[in-house]
């Protein structure tokens, strides 16, 4: 088994190349540094309309991990792992601060207008609708996760098995937020599989 990948830091290329799930860890805590290099990272991830609805809890405590595991059917990398990343969608808070999400080199006025637009436009929406299209947006910044991650050595192993209210509940979050993922995160202890892919004919056309 090699790991040497994780005193060097890949190009994307190499950290999507080397990135596979990974389900059994190192019991290694994740230093403090390492994890904010990876959210300087994801922070970067593009949304529509900026909304950056994205937010994240790094659960290390064991009680809390053991409550996540219970919450995702007993999978054991997340009791396994020294963390694990709860990823989370707020829209609600989005819509509360809309101008936080403008981009300062816009004019004042047309940032305010833009700011009534957007809310204009999402004031017809459910909370449901709303979080279910956050959550879309979430799974960008997993992406980012995963390959920044990667790019520093580290196994991740994203999860959609689970019971999102229990995890809310785990983590006393707001019931309205989405969460699209959970995320175990630390120094590989296997392999995990090789990849199984479509060839690029199958999944691209040119017109
Ligand atoms: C959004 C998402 C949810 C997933 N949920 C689970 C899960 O709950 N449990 C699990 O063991 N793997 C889960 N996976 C892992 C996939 O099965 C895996 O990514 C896929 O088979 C490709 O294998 P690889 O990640 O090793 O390349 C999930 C992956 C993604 C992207």
């Amino acid at each position: 088994m090699s790991f040497e990948t994780e005193t060097q830091t890949l190009d994307v290329a190499a950290a999507a190349a080397a990135r596979r799930s990974i389900r059994v860890y190192r019991q290694e805590p994740i230093p403090r540094e390492d994890l904010e290099r990876i959210f300087e990272i994801v922070r970067l991830a593009p949304s529509a309309f900026n909304v950056q609805p994205w937010r994240f809890v790094v659960v290390t405590d064991p009680e809390l991990k053991a409550k996540l595991g219970a919450a995702a059917n007993g999978q054991k990398q997340v009791t396994g792992a020294p963390a694990v990343i709860v990823l989370y969608t707020d829209m609600k808070q989005v819509l509360d601060n809309v101008d936080d999400i403008m981009h300062p080199g816009i004019p004042a006025d047309k940032r305010a207008a833009g700011a009534a637009g957007f809310r204009e436009s999402w004031s017809q929406k459910t909370d449901a609708e709303r979080e279910q299209w956050g959550a879309s947006q979430g799974y960008i910044a997993l992406g980012y996760l995963l390959l920044a991650a990667s790019s520093l050595g580290y196994g991740t192993s994203p999860m959609l098995g689970f019971d999102p209210a229990k995890v809310k509940a785990a983590l006393g979050l707001p019931s309205h937020v989405a969460v699209p993922a959970l995320v175990a995160i630390g120094r590989p202890d296997e392999e995990g599989f090789t990849h199984h892919r479509h060839p690029v004919d199958r999944i691209v056309a040119y017109r």
